[in-house]
This record gives C-alpha cells, sequence and structure tokens, in this order.
C-alpha cells in the first residue's frame, strides 16, 4: 500500500510517499525556521502563510520524486492508495492548511483519507528502513512541544505513563538557547555551542553539574522543564559572564539529557518492555542518544534500544505515512477537522 503522507503542524511542510509503512520512496521538506530566526521564535500566522505558500509545490516534488518516470501528474497519482494527514496536535493556523489540502485533494482524486496524531506518527521513525522493532515496547516522545511516555503494546495500542507537567525538553532547549542568545531552533544551537565546549581542551562532562534534574528521582514517570529554564535565567541575572556559553550550553544539555535517560531507565527496569523507542525532534540530539545508549547497555535485562536516524527525528511526512499504514483509520474527509490540543492516547 502506497501512502501520500502530509505534515504542517507546525514550521515544517512536509509531504512523503511511503510503502507498505516502511519503505520512503520520497521525502520532500520545506521549513520557514528563516523567518523564525529573525523573530527568534515561531509567530504563527507568519508560519500559517508560509505552509499556504509551500504545500502544492511540495506535494508536488514528493509525487514527482517518488515516480520519476512517470510524467504526468495523473499518472503519479494513480500509484497512491491513500493520503494521510496531520490533524494535530500543533499551531491552528499550520495544521488546517494540511488538512484541508488532504481532505481536498482526497475528495477530487478519490482517495482513501487517514488522519493522523502527530504525536504517534513521531513514534514510527522507528519503523522506517529497518526491522519492526518488537512490541511491547515503551516509547518516548521528545519533541518541541510535548514530553510524552507512554506503554506500546500493539498498533493503536497506547498507554500513557507519564509526560511534562509544564514545559516540553524541547521548548526548555529553544527558551534556554533564547536566554543564550543563541538562534532559533535552541535545540541544535545549543547541542552545537555544547560541542564547542566538549572539543576544547579543559571540558570535563563529569563536572556538569550546574543546573537541577527536576524530579529526576521522582518515582513518576512525569517531566518538569520549566524550573531549569528559571534556573538558567537567573544564574544569568547574577553571575553573568563567569562561565563561558559554550560550557552553559553543556550543562543545559546535560541536564535536560540526564532526567530523560534517568527515567527511561527507571521505566525500563520496571516494565521490561521488549523494546525502547526514541522519538520527536530532541532524539536527534547526539549527547541524549549517547547517554541512553550507555545506560541501556548496563541494563541487566537486555532491551532492543531503537533511535531513529535524525532525519526522522524532527517533523517530517514520511512517520505521517508509516504510522497511517499501521493504523487504518480510514475516515470520511467530512469527519476530519485540526485539533490543536489532541494528546497522544
Ligand atoms: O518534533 P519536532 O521537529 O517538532 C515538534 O513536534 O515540536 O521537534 C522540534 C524540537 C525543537 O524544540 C528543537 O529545538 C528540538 O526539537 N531539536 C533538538 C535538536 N534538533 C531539534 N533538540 C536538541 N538537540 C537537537 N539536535
Ligand atoms: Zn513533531
Amino acid at each position: 500500500m502506497t501512502i501520500l503522507g502530509l505534515e504542517t503542524s507546525c514550521d515544517e511542510t512536509a509531504a512523503a510517499v511511503v510503502q507498505d509503512g516502511m519503505k520512503v520512496l520520497s521525502s520532500v521538506i520545506a521549513t520557514s525556521s528563516d523567518m523564525h530566526i529573525k523573530t527568534g521564535g515561531i509567530i504563527p500566522e507568519n508560519a500559517a502563510r508560509r505552509q499556504i505558500e509551500s504545500i502544492i509545490p511540495v506535494i508536488q516534488k514528493a509525487l514527482k520524486d517518488s515516480f520519476p518516470k512517470t510524467s504526468s501528474l495523473e499518472s503519479q497519482i494513480r500509484h497512491i492508495d491513500a493520503i494521510a494527514v496531520t490533524y494535530g496536535p500543533g499551531l491552528i493556523g499550520s495544521l488546517l492548511v494540511g488538512a484541508e489540502t488532504a481532505k481536498t485533494l482526497s475528495c477530487i482524486w478519490d482517495k482513501p483519507l487517514i488522519p493522523v496524531n502527530h504525536l504517534v506518527a513521531h513514534i514510527y521513525a522507528n519503523w522506517i528502513d529497518t526491522k519492526p522493532p518488537t512490541l511491547p515496547a515503551i516509547a518516548l516522545v521528545v519533541s518541541g512541544g510535548h514530553t510524552d511516555m507512554v506503554l506500546m503494546k500493539g498498533h493503536g495500542k497506547l498507554k500513557w505513563i507519564g509526560g511534562t507537567r509544564d514545559d516540553a525538553a524541547g521548548e526548555c532547549f529553544d527558551k534556554c538557547a533564547r536566554l543564550l542568545e543563541l538562534p532559533y531552533p535552541g535545540g541544535p544551537s545549543i547541542s552545537k555551542e555544547a560541542d564547542n565546549f566538549f572539543q576544547s581542551p579543559k571540558s570535563e562532562v563529569q563536572n556538569l553539574n550546574m543546573f537541577p534534574r527536576p524530579m529526576m528521582h521522582t518515582k513518576d514517570f512525569d517531566f518538569s522543564f520549566s524550573g531549569l529554564k528559571t534556573s538558567v535565567y537567573n544564574y544569568l541575572q547574577t553571575e553573568h559572564k563567569k562561565v563561558s556559553r559554550d560550557k552553559l550550553a553543556a550543562e543545559i544539555q546535560e541536564a535536560i539529557a540526564d532526567v530523560l535517560v534517568k527515567k527511561s531507565i527507571d521505566a525500563l527496569k520496571l516494565i521490561n518492555p521488549k523494546s525502547f523507542l526514541l522519538s520527536g525532534g530532541v532524539a536527534a540530539n547526539v549527547r541524549l542518544r549517547e547517554k541512553l545508549q550507555l545506560e541501556v547497555a548496563k541494563l541487566e535485562k537486555k532491551v532492543d534500544l531503537r533511535i531513529p536516524s535524525p532525519k526522522y527525528c524532527t517533523d517530517n511526512g514520511v512517520v505521517i505515512g508509516s504510522c497511517a499504514y499501521f493504523n487504518k483509520i480510514i475516515t470520511p474527509w467530512q469527519k476530519i477537522s485540526a485539533d490543536p490540543q489532541l494528546e497522544i492516547v
């Protein structure tokens, strides 16, 4: 089954063609991050306007890339069995562009339409170009707006076991980057700055303990990152310039990664699933990936740790097409509407 997956929940406009949920025929992503760099963060109306400009060219390119020997649009469309689209959560203006485009195409091309939860879709990065993970699994979704841990017993069988009580991990990266006057998006900027620190001869990873690890030792699987942001803010107000910016970036990254890894290991010890699935934009963070690998390797009971390729961690259409294949919730277009507050379960 060949699915055209569309993703427009935030500042990326993405389309991909995916075969049987795991094979990528094409993936095209346009981003409006150039605009958000200038404003230091996303202005939702600007992101939505750019979605409108990008959506048709992005879909056209995804179809062309998938079927290069097929010159006409009509014959490219004939290869598509269904259309999948993110309907939430996200920014309402951005979501509407994808959802309404998908509904229109489904109607005029006469193709089944599959609405996709963006957060669940992130987990499916672990099904792309690889052998499927064995279930049950614990999945940790760490994105710009969400931090959720779920137990996945099967496709469509998710149980929420924990999540952030305030800011998401990605949001913490983004807000701390702003405090350090590093460009948007904050995660990659902090990571790059931290790398500068690690490359300097004086750097000692062991001594990165300036900032708190909120809720790291609580017995639940909840997270809290707003206090970490506040302590970075307070530090900068009082102790400005004592510590270099690259060290501060490394400190912030270490604190976020420590909490995410500790809670993941605690959940693995308690629940004993067959696999652990990392996903979401923050999963592209090299230090988090390294630390998680190190700690999982120390576990007595072996677990299949899956960490997707960075290009499938951040927003893309591939995971939308994959999630739709494994959860074929074909829905009449009249019943689909964008839901900015949608939760993972
Ligand atoms: O999943 P995603 O692309 O979009 C949402 O669904 O939110 O995640 C975006 C988030 C942003 O907060 C961004 O700063 C963060 O992922 N991010 C990273 C890295 N790449 C993206 N955070 C840390 N390290 C990275 N390399
Ligand atoms: Zn996302």
